[in-house]
């Protein structure tokens, strides 16, 4: 039971245990609390009693466990989880996104698992260019529609925009994805394509730099930094408006596989968050 659960939330185990003691304890806390307001207040024990602290449990367990999830290290579960309650209660409508990838796709998997609770945002389809890539096993596994593109339909890309439209798509992120965007693309979707560059952009960027080889470059030019530059596209590569950098260090004994890793690490753990922000804000 608790491993589908953790299936279900995209948890690890410590995670799920801390997510459990959040509920138990908020339950707890505002069980206490509502009984001890209606206690201040008076009230004769009788069905309006048991009325008012029904309303008082159902208002307060939601700031109750919202509170302790904030020591728990588990905020972020819970406010996607309010948010989505929320948005389906406030009918509002989700950003529906295409995330285009054409390697492994780990980044992929991350931001699928992020907002798998997500009230506001809706992975709906996985483009991608590259036959056997790992991204496709991921999204026939998560059961998210997937885009086989061709060069000449991408350059030429009026039959790919009516495939985006069909599957109304709002919002691009490029996650490990190597073309560059037509201009035909970015009119189209003005400010809502994003992708993320392995290095501290404007540095290492532009064609040719992708993977290994931006990698290989920064600790050839005995770099003392690298990091990862989350930002908008425009009709250059790696050119468009910056929106977060993160750093790692990049010692003398780093090889482009242990950079990869600390890039890797520092893309899982920023890329869905700054997205949600992005996304949310409209901006
Ligand atoms: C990432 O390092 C990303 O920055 C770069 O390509 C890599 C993709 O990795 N553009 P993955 O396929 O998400 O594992």
């Amino acid at each position: 039971m608790f491993k589908r659960l953790e299936q279900h939330w995209r948890v690890n185990s410590v995670n799920l245990a801390l997510i459990i003691t959040t509920f138990a304890l908020g339950g707890s806390a505002c069980g206490f609390s509502a009984r001890k307001l209606l206690i201040w207040l008076q009230l004769e024990k009788g069905v309006v009693w048991w009325l008012l602290y029904l309303l008082l449990v159902f208002l307060l367990w939601p700031i109750c466990v919202t509170l302790i999830s904030i020591p728990l290290g588990q905020f972020g579960f819970f406010k996607r989880y309010i948010n989505r309650i929320w948005n389906r209660v406030s009918g509002k409508k989700k950003t529906r996104v295409a995330i285009f990838a054409s390697g492994a796709g780990s980044n992929a998997q991350e931001i699928i698992n992020y907002f798998y609770l997500s009230g506001t945002v809706n992975i709906s389809l996985i483009v991608c260019n590259k036959p056997g890539a790992g991204v496709i096993s991921i999204a026939n596994k998560e059961k998210i529609p997937c885009l086989m593109i061709k060069k000449e339909d991408f350059l030429n890309p009026q039959q790919f925009i009516k495939q985006l439209s069909e599957h109304k798509i709002d919002f691009l992120v490029l996650a490990g994805f190597l073309w560059k965007i037509p201009e035909a693309l970015i009119k189209i979707y003005p400010g809502k394509i994003v992708n993320i560059h392995p290095a501290l952009l404007p540095k290492y960027g532009g064609p040719g730099m992708y993977g290994h080889f931006v990698h290989e470059a920064v600790i050839a030019n005995h770099e003392k930094e690298s990091g990862i530059s989350i930002h908008f596209v425009d009709e250059q590569y790696d050119h468009g408006k910056l929106i977060f950098q993160a750093i790692c260090p990049v010692n003398s004994a780093e090889t482009p596989q242990t950079l990869a890793q600390k890039i890797h690490e520092l893309e899982h753990k920023h890329y869905p968050e700054e997205l949600e922000k992005i996304i949310t804000s409209g901006k």
